[in-house]
């Protein structure tokens, strides 16, 4: 297969096991980020596919070629691996266009140089050919970083939390510009991020890491969010609603509705986490024909595209009368004072996890759900 291939790789530093038995597959052309809690061995699995660690045990190919098991170690410089971490750690005493041909071997100075010029015009630096690091911007800079990994063709381009040291405007533009760059490219594309949504906007594949590298949920960004495995998984996405309730009936009664508990045995004691955007706000003319629970708007918070309300449980809700909630509305929301506004859950955005089950497989606390489905 082309691409990256990490087979049941361990490492330890000292007596302290950093992966235990990780496994990755990139495929040519794909972009996997990896999403997980500092020190679950993130940047170590990189530095590891990237030759700048030894391997302890597993195995590691790169387009069909071992580059590292227990007999070998393949020399960074010689995995056709591109490079790109946190700092941008462009030469400072280099101009631009010398920091991008300064990996080209093998090529002429005018091939090198105009392989370089390429790669600045697909990052749209070709202007700043001239210039010095320290007279650009962190996106400019992480711009030539691309482009300075890119250049020789890697195979492989591993990237490390890249766009952490920007804003957020500045990030939502590179990211963008860096994926399309590396979709033109072909590239098999690893990426580290501590943020969801980023990897939800760039990867074709997510691996959600947990302790020692272990993978608790991996799959297409749709996946993970609509199908998280793990409470953890789906709190990842920011703000959650939580309830606990018991099955009965194969259904789990929360107070702005009926989820069905798929695979739940009766009696079983759950959590239920809803997303702001399951729960659905209505104005309720009549007396109750809404159908969902009367709710009071505590306030609402312009989030640019969308608004998160906060809303407090008010009657019907038994023990949880006085709950706040957050909804999450992606139109502007002016309750008018006059109406009743009730809330219900959309069962799309809600998820069940066993809450007396300590059989756990991530060995992190955190216990496998079941899917959730509306009830009738
Ligand atoms: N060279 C080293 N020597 C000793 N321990 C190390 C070394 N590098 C990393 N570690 C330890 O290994 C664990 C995993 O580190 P790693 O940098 O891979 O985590 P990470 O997932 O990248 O974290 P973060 O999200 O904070 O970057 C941490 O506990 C770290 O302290
Ligand atoms: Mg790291």
């Amino acid at each position: 297969m082309k691409g990256l291939h990490v087979v049941g790789v361990s490492h330890a530093y000292g007596d302290k096991q950093v992966l235990d038995n990780a496994s990755l597959m990139i495929p040519a052309g794909e972009v996997v980020c990896l999403l997980g809690p500092s020190g679950s061995g993130k940047t170590t699995l990189l530095r590891l596919a990237g030759g700048l660690e030894r391997l302890q045990k597993g195995r590691i190919a790169i387009d069909d070629e071992i580059v590292a098991d227990k007999d070998t170690h393949v020399e960074p410089e010689h995995r056709g691996i591109g490079l790109m971490f946190q700092d941008y750690a462009l030469f400072p005493h280099l101009s631009i266009i010398d920091n991008v041909t300064f990996g080209l071997f093998g090529q002429t100075k005018d091939q090198a140089h105009r392989r370089a010029m390429d790669m600045l015009d697909q990052v749209g630096m070709t202007r700043h050919a001239t210039s010095y690091p320290h007279m650009l911007s962190g996106g400019q800079q992480q711009r030539v970083a691309l482009a300075r990994a890119l250049a020789p063709e890697p195979k492989v381009l591993l990237l490390d939390e890249p766009f952490s040291g920007l804003d957020t405007n500045m990030r939502g533009q590179i990211r963008e510009q860096t994926l399309s760059v590396l979709k033109a490219s072909g590239v098999a594309t690893v990426m580290v991020t501590h943020d969801p949504e980023e990897a939800m906007f760039m990867a074709d594949r997510i691996k959600i890491l947990g302790a020692n590298g272990r993978i608790l949920q991996a799959g297409r960004p749709h996946e993970i969010y609509y199908h998280p495995r793990h409470e953890f998984v789906a709190k990842l996405f920011g703000l959650m609603n939580r309830f606990e309730g018991v099955v009965k009936g194969g259904c789990v009664e929360i107070p702005i509705g009926k989820i069905r508990a798929k695979g739940m045995g009766e009696g079983r004691k759950v959590e239920v986490l809803v997303r702001p955007e399951g729960v659905i706000l209505e104005s309720d003319s009549g007396e109750g024909s809404g159908g969902g629970t009367p709710v009071e708007v505590i306030s609402t918070h312009l989030l640019g595209h969308d608004n998160i309300v906060r809303v407090r449980l008010t009657e019907k809700a038994g023990d949880e009368n006085g709950k706040e909630l957050y909804v999450r509305i992606h139109h502007t929301f002016e309750p008018e004072l006059s109406k009743r506004i009730t809330a219900a859950v959309d069962p799309e955005y809600a998820f069940i996890f066993p809450m007396d089950d300590l059989d756990d497989t991530a060995g992190d606390g955190h216990t496998p759900s079941a899917r959730s489905e509306a009830a009738q």
